[in-house]
């Protein structure tokens, strides 16, 4: 058991219905270890800034253009999350490939959620990217970062079969269902010390 308090930074660029879930999740006790400290948004008017201030939560935004690189842009944020005495880092919708500057802190502590069945349609697009391809099953994944595109170990994934009917945005917003549970999920894992990296797998150790 552990009975460590995390404090949760979430880097966001959109709407933030991923982080809404974890917010929720963590008000209604489900995850009992852990409190969303932060957002941090690379996009000012990113409606996740506004569900974060409804939340009583800091919301900042670092612009990537007031920065001459990516490690310029990274180190601004690392000295929020130390601020912060971040503990625990997820990418919710946050559209930027992590450099070494947060990675090389954050290794083991910085989560994705990814909304196809990786190692399939990794990057962009990825509903769109199995909508086109006619794949039969789609999902979603959470995963721990590292430093290719999408590429990290596994910890949850969830399943989502493509109907006959299903347009991208019918697929998309089916796959975002169950975003919404297995994100919290793997928060609630890590919060409780129950997720062990080997090698390039995640042992959960209920
Ligand atoms: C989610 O579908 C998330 O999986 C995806 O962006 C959406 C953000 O929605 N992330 C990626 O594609 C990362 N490559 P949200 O802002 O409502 O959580």
């Amino acid at each position: 058991m552990n009975n460590t308090h995390i404090n949760i930074a979430v880097l966001v660029s959109g709407r933030g219905s991923n982080l809404q879930a974890i917010i929720d999740n963590i008000e209604n006790g489900t995850i009992p270890d852990a409190s969303v400290s932060l957002v941090i948004s690379d996009i000012k008017d990113a409606y996740a800034m506004e569900r974060s201030k409804n939340h009583g939560i800091d919301a900042i935004f670092v612009d990537p253009a007031s920065y001459p690189d990516k490690a310029g842009f990274e180190s601004k944020i690392l000295q929020f999350l130390k601020e912060y005495n971040i503990g625990l880092v997820l990418l919710a919708g946050y559209m930027r490939v992590v450099g070494p500057v947060l990675l090389d802190q954050f290794k083991g502590r910085m989560i994705n959620i990814h909304p196809a069945l990786l190692p399939s349609f990794p990057g962009l697009h990825a509903q769109q990217q199995a909508f086109d391809q006619g794949v039969k099953v789609s999902g979603c994944t959470v995963h721990f970062v590292d430093e290719g595109v999408d590429t990290g170990p596994i910890i949850i994934q969830k399943c989502v079969p493509v109907l006959e009917d299903d347009t991208r945005e019918t697929l998309a917003s089916r796959i975002l269902e169950q975003e919404h549970r297995i994100f919290p999920e793997a928060v609630r894992l890590f919060a409780r010390g129950k997720l062990n990296i080997e090698g390039h797998k995640v042992r959960v150790i209920e």
